[in-house]
């Protein structure tokens, strides 16, 4: 899809995540020549700043940031031509002076050029922004496409993520609204569909028949670092699971789309989600596990416990681990158990997917001396080594048939030598391009709530304080009860 001329405005462009991601992706896309010829970005939030204050911001955040050292004559032209717009998200002056610039863009081009709003801001903002849009006529624009674009977290229960919906589509209609989860963008979980989708090899064992159980995890190492405002409020099962982890378990459950197209891969998506049984108050202490990192070491380095973070209150019950047992009752998946797990200041950074098939019917070789014959594993590693693992039993070398496991391996590293786009070039073309293939729907997300609001509801009911885990482990051992005898969640 050709990306057509648009201004793009940013809110909350001096926060965090334009800083980090934001502004440096725009630089990549520009350095590629990505972005369409006529091209201008604007950037709006509370603080005082000039226009050329505000590109020297972008140019050191981009210098800093960037995945590559920026060439400065494309830095340059990039910048040449930028705004900013300071003020209070809710002051009618901020959107008549957006409207001057947007207006003096389209003048230059001589043409009315697409508009793309994207909401960058604390989530109380959102519906505020969204409504002033709205007000001053900026929800359209004759001749071009309007879109808005909608950073995490989307509510932080089914009730807000419903009213915040409507708030938004009373404003926008939904194929003009693009809500982030930018583990989408991740080359990895793209490929998840091209791996399932484009291979013969795997759609006939992808079901109950053959497949014993799968694993999710996103581990990281890191703490809340200086997020507590934010974390304290969130927890682990809110920014993470209701969003990127449900994602990949939809990736790897859903059924074929029959086209590549947005709607029909977000209609399968949220099949998948409304099968997924709803934990209820009585199953969420079955299904569910959640803990607090406490003090230890991480890459060598002592570190505090959650409790001792600065912002964060010493009696704060906010999980910063969380695991789950979930099913997904359809005739593809009934009875496969679906594990998920994700922590803050585990043993190390790991985003994978590990698909365990039923062990083979009968065995026979004897078992003396071999290192043992396990089931096939087949594992999708998102990062940090991107790529993709089976284990097939093999036979040992010598005189005895001996068994015992061996990889076979599938690294992006070595198979494509060029380095991946980050996340966000991705999102941010693909929300200029009008295609939402990776971006959630408001059905998509209120399913996603939908399963996350039970277990919300039972850990806020239930007082702590909660367990405690060791910084620099593998968390919890009590997430290990989630599994049935003899299995157990794979190292991290
Ligand atoms: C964000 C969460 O959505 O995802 C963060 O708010 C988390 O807490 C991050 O660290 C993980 O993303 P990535 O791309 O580093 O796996």
């Amino acid at each position: 899809l050709p990306v057509h001329p648009t201004t793009l405005v940013i809110f909350g462009a001096t926060g965090d995540l334009a800083r980090r991601k934001l502004l440096p992706a725009i630089y990549n896309l520009a350095h590629e020549g990505a972005l369409p010829e006529r091209f201008n970005l604007v950037g709006s939030s509370r603080s005082e700043m000039t226009h050329e204050a505000f590109a020297e911001h972008t140019a050191e955040a981009i210098r800093q940031f960037s995945r590559r050292p920026p060439d400065e004559t494309v830095l340059t032209e990039l910048l040449a031509q930028v705004r900013y717009v300071s003020g209070s998200f809710d002051d009618d002056e901020v959107y008549r002076q957006l409207a001057v610039h947007l207006d003096a863009y389209d003048q230059t081009a001589g043409q009315p050029l697409n508009r793309a709003f994207y909401l960058s801001t604390a989530p109380e903002f959102f519906p505020v922004i969204i409504e002033e849009l709205g007000g001053h006529d900026l929800n359209a624009h004759e001749g071009a496409e309007v879109r808005a674009v909608i950073e995490k977290p989307f509510g932080t229960t089914l009730a807000e993520a419903k009213e915040l919906n409507r708030r938004v589509l009373a404003v926008f209609a939904e194929k003009q609204v693009f809500r982030i989860d930018h583990y989408l963008g991740k080359e990895t979980v793209q490929n998840l569909m091209a791996f399932r989708f484009a291979n013969g090899l795997f759609e006939p064992v992808w079901n109950r028949n053959y497949i014993d159980r799968v694993e999710i995890t996103a581990a990281e190492d890191l703490g809340i670092g200086t997020r507590a405002g934010y974390y304290d409020h969130a927890g682990a099962l809110r920014d993470l699971v209701q969003n990127h982890m449900l994602q990949l378990l939809c990736n790897v459950a859903m059924e074929p789309p029959v086209h590549f197209e947005a709607d029909e891969i977000r209609d399968e998506k949220v099949k998948v989600l409304r099968s997924v049984i709803r934990p209820t108050p009585e199953t969420v202490d079955e299904l569910a596990v959640r803990a607090q990192y406490g003090p230890g070491t991480v890459g060598g380095e002592d570190v505090v416990g959650y409790l001792q973070e600065e912002g964060v209150p010493a009696d704060s019950n906010t999980e910063t681990y969380a695991a789950l047992r979930l099913e997904i009752d359809n005739w593809r998946w009934a009875g496969v158990p679906f594990y998920l797990r994700t922590g803050k200041r585990l043993a190390r950074k790991l985003t994978e997917i590990a698909i365990t098939l039923k062990p083979v019917p009968h065995l026979a070789f004897q078992q003396e001396g071999s290192v043992g014959v396990r089931p096939n594993q087949l594992i999708l590693t998102m990062q940090p080594n991107e790529g993709v693992s089976l284990s097939l039993g093999a036979k040992i070398p010598g005189a005895r048939m001996r068994i015992r496991p061996v990889n076979m391996e599938f690294l992006y590293g070595t198979s494509f030598m060029s380095q991946s786009p980050e996340a966000y070039e991705r999102l941010i073309l693909d929300a200029m391009r009008g295609d939402a293939t990776l971006f959630t729907r408001n059905d998509e997300v209120e399913a996603q709530w939908q399963i996350c609001d039970p277990i919300v509801a039972r850990w806020e009911a239930t007082p702590g304080p909660l367990a405690q885990y060791e910084s620099g482990t593998q968390g919890p051992a009590e997430a290990g009860r989630l599994f049935e005898a003899g299995a157990r969640w794979r190292a991290i």
